[in-house]
């Protein structure tokens, strides 16, 4: 498919769109991205417990309105089956991510998706301190961008970074994500609402660029 087909007008992509209802499984040349289930809780629980401090910083301190799943295998099925909910409703779609042997090594997501005249969605990600460096966010981050470009039909990424965290900084700038500035106090990490710098990519940015992204980090077609 030439890169200029691989996106429609808002609302011209229903059918595609219909992508979120089924089970994704992207792979890259390094990791896969797949849904978790509840059959990774003792991998997942693994990294989260030795990652706690390298992660803390940059995360939300979460209201979760029950157990935390770090502790509890139900709590992390509820879990699972929440952002399965949530990729049904076209809400939001999470992924591990996982080395092609099967090991563990982070998450990533795009959340907060707003069809309307928007059809907008945020960035997240994290990786396990172990693997750190080996651009493995990048790689997975450039498989869900094509996913969510040309599957999803999405016209705008954002991902929002502190100012301070630099290897983030770093991925966004390998991914040639645009500056668009700092807003004031914008999210919720470590209990306090901080300053982010927000990065986006449009769907027209992607398709100019995407060619030299997935050379640089390559990508396999989506499986289902
Ligand atoms: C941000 C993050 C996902 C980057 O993942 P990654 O796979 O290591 O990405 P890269 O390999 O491209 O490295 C990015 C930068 O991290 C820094 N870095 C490299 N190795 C590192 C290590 N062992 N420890 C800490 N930082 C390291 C370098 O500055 C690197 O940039 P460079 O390649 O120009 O030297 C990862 O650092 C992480 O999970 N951090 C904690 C959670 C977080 O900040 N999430 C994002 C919130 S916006």
């Amino acid at each position: 498919m030439a890169s200029d087909q691989l996106a429609s007008p808002a609302g011209a992509g229903a059918r595609d769109v219909m992508a979120g209802l089924r089970t994704p499984i992207l792979r890259g040349a390094r990791v896969l991205l797949r849904p978790l289930s509840i059959s990774d809780w003792d991998a997942w629980r693994e990294v989260r417990l030795r990652c706690v401090t390298w992660l803390g910083r940059w995360e939300p301190v979460l209201e979760l309105g029950g157990v935390d799943p770090l502790f509890s295998r139900a709590a992390f099925a509820s879990w699972c089956a929440a952002w399965e909910h949530e990729r049904r409703l076209d809400l939001s779609y999470a992924f591990g991510i996982f080395l092609l042997d099967g090991r563990f090594v982070g998450e990533i997501s795009v959340g907060g998706v707003y069809r309307g005249s928007f059809h907008t969605g945020y960035l997240g990600y994290w990786i396990d301190e172990a693997v750190a460096g080996s651009e493995l966010a990048p790689e997975g981050i450039v498989l869900l961008m094509q996913y969510a470009f040309e599957s999803l039909l999405l016209h705008r990424l954002e991902a929002v970074i502190m100012p301070d965290n630099h290897p983030s900084t770093r991925v966004a700038e390998k991914l040639t994500l645009r500056s668009e500035g700092l807003a004031v106090r914008f999210a919720q990490v470590a209990g306090e609402y901080v300053d982010h710098v927000r990065y986006a990519m449009t769907v027209e940015e992607w398709r100019e660029g995407r060619d030299r992204l997935i050379r640089r980090f390559p990508t396999r077609p989506v499986a289902r």
